[in-house]
């Protein structure tokens, strides 16, 4: 091994140290006869950052440092003397079987790192906990054989990982909800159209074949014409109300207050549900992203009322508390359930949840007093202002 001209003061180093001391190995003086500054031994292994111990070939501890008391949740003092496989889970073993240091980092513990000598155990601390360990060992000749052990503690990497890789699933299910959920609304929009604009050109295209044959009386051609003006006109309320799905046209004209006033009006015309909308037409001059985000938040919840409330009543509030939106959604129906949020096809949920975690803000759905469903959100704004 090179030998380092200042140690570092690292785990590797400091190991390199221990075994270099242990061997009798001091470092000597450069080839250029400029000596190397080494510190005491015992100075470098009291102040690194890594946990060092020492053991001998039955596995007694001989020396550890204040870094590896603390990972271990003791004292150095407790740790000299006593077993390794106090600290470190020992390899299981036929009895009569005598191990050495170095069997704890062999066979059924995982292999970390680049380096052969890197390996995964599990530590137990001082009060039983045990932890994951990532250490490695390295064996000298002062005399007897002895080891020396650096390790870290890899816990906080561990649970690193395992969130990283949970948010992982997370994103794979929303990528695939996002699938089906565009698949949905092409469906719906390809519905529409087809039910309703389809169907009204037909039996236009109908009428117009009709009155193009009719021989009979003006009072028929006119009764026909009549007929064809009221489809045309259904035909363009169906197309401008599908055109207003894709996307609102108020957002662009308007901004979202008439945005929102047009979707409560809307709902109350279809559904007879009284709706009041309290909100501030200036606290709601935001820019495009924020108000599309918020008028399709708005519209599931008004569409899930629709749908699944069963309700009298509904109460949509939005204003501003410094930089946010407070947005509450409110309907007296038959409430929500706990397992209605759980359900893997909620994709309107879903897409309302993402719509507010997108823009950071905080969303929560459940159960309204005395009774009914209530979602309340808080959007920061401070990137959204225009
Ligand atoms: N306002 C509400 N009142 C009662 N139940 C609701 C309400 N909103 C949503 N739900 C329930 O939550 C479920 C999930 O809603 P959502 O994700 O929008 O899916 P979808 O509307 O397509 O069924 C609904 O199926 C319904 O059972
Ligand atoms: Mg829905």
């Amino acid at each position: 091994m090179k030998r380092p001209r200042r140690p570092r003061v690292s785990g590797r180093s400091a190991a390199w140290f221990l075994t270099g001391l242990a061997a009798g190995r001091w470092p000597g003086r450069r080839a250029h006869g400029e000596p190397d500054t080494v510190p005491a031994s015992s100075q470098i292994v009291n102040h690194v950052s890594e946990a060092i111990i020492s053991a001998d070939q039955s596995n007694t501890i001989v020396m550890a440092n204040p870094a590896a008391a603390a990972l271990f949740g003791t004292s150095v003092e407790r740790m000299v003397g006593s077993p390794l496989g106090h600290y470190i889970e020992g390899p299981t073993q036929a009895a009569g079987a005598t191990t050495e240091p170095v069997d704890f980092f062999r066979p059924g513990s995982g292999r970390a790192g680049r380096r052969a000598t890197d390996y995964a155990v599990t530590g137990v601390r001082g009060d039983g906990e045990r932890f994951p360990i990532e250490g490695s060992i390295s064996r000298a000749n002062a005399g007897a054989p002895f080891y020396t052990v650096v390790m870290r503690d890899v816990s906080e990497r561990r649970r690193v990982q395992e969130k990283l890789s949970r948010s992982n699933d997370q994103l794979r299910q929303l990528s695939a909800a996002l699938q089906t959920i565009r698949e949905e609304e092409r469906t719906h929009i390809a519905r529409e159209l087809h039910d309703d604009l389809g169907q009204l050109l037909a039996s236009l295209r109908m009428d117009l074949t009709l009155l193009q044959q009719a021989d009979g009386t003006p009072g028929d051609s006119l009764r026909l014409m009549r007929g064809m003006e009221d489809n045309l006109l259904t035909a363009i309320t169906s197309l401008r109300r599908i055109a207003t799905n894709l996307r609102p046209r108020a957002l662009d004209e308007g901004g979202l207050y008439f945005a929102l006033q047009g979707l409560r009006d809307d709902f109350v015309e279809r559904y007879a549900i009284p709706t009041t909308l309290l909100a501030d037409e200036a606290e709601l001059r935001l820019d495009d992203a924020a108000s599309t985000a918020i008028f399709r938040i708005v519209q599931e919840a008004l569409t899930n009322i629709a749908r699944h409330a069963e309700a009298t009543r509904v109460m949509m509030n939005l204003f501003r508390l410094n930089s946010d939106l407070l947005i509450t959604i409110r309907d007296d129906g038959r409430g929500i359930r706990p397992e209605d949020m759980e359900k893997a096809e909620s994709l309107g949920l879903i897409g309302m949840r993402e719509r507010v975690w997108a823009m950071k803000g905080e969303i929560t759905i459940g159960a309204d007093e005395p009774q009914g469903t209530r979602v309340d959100i808080v959007l920061p704004l401070h990137d959204h202002l225009v």
